[in-house]
């Protein structure tokens, strides 16, 4: 069954407890975490404190995605503040997989995110070492973007290398412009995961908002 994962970004931050609460009692899966820092996407959000302080109030999986240069300096920081999965870019990765390895080697579970313009060769090597892909299917930066349609030709092209590997292979995840009339197809192209920031915390019943793309998922 599509998992799904709420992206904080969209939620309210003057009520962050509440916002949590809304989506983990309303059935999600994981936490989208997005972290951003004002130099690999344009916009600045949040560092690990504030992952530590989420961590405090939900048992729900942690999956923080790292919008951020450099992101091999600040590895250990998430994961002491209780990331579950850890996904850098590819992009901000030139020894994507030594950052991979780290990851693993700090406990948590590594991931490899792709921009709308990066190809998915940009991961063929490591995928044995992934957990989770991310597709973007939006510019990353910013939460309620207009979904990007070259994302399902991408996601088609990862399912169909992820199926033929020989170990277990990790989950594909996709972010961005992830709507209930979106889910089916995605769902087909082979999505595992849907990040959903506006589809969910928009909504004034998380619940059902989870519920819908589940089941638009599901029909997919
Ligand atoms: C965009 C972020 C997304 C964003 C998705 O840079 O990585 O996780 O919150 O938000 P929606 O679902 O509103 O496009
Ligand atoms: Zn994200």
């Amino acid at each position: 069954m599509v998992k799904i994962a709420p992206s904080l970004l969209a939620a309210d931050f003057a009520c962050l407890e509440r916002e949590v609460r809304r989506v983990e009692d309303g059935g999600a899966d994981w936490l989208h975490l997005d972290v951003m820092d004002g130099r690999f996407v344009p916009n600045i959000t949040f560092g690990p404190l504030v992952v530590k302080a989420l961590r405090r109030l939900t048992r729900l999986p942690l999956d923080v995605h790292l919008m951020i240069e450099e992101p091999w300096l600040h590895l250990e920081a998430f994961a002491r503040a209780g990331a579950d999965i850890l996904t850098v870019h590819a992009e901000a990765c030139p020894h994507l997989h030594r950052v991979l390895q780290s990851i693993r080697g700090l406990g948590c579970r590594p991931g490899a995110a792709l921009n709308p313009a990066t190809p998915p060769e940009a991961v063929d090597y490591v995928l044995p070492d992934l957990d989770l892909v991310l597709v973007m299917s939006v510019n990353p930066g910013f939460g309620g973007q207009e979904f990007l349609p070259l994302s399902l030709a991408k996601i088609r092209a990862i399912r169909s290398r992820l199926r033929h590997l020989s170990g277990p292979a990790p989950l594909l995840e996709v972010d961005g412009g992830v709507t209930v009339e979106r889910a089916g197809d995605l769902v087909e192209a082979g999505v595992d995961v849907l990040v959903a920031g506006t589809a969910v915390f928009a909504e004034p019943d998380a619940a059902a908002a989870i519920a819908a793309l589940r089941r638009a998922g599901a029909a997919g």
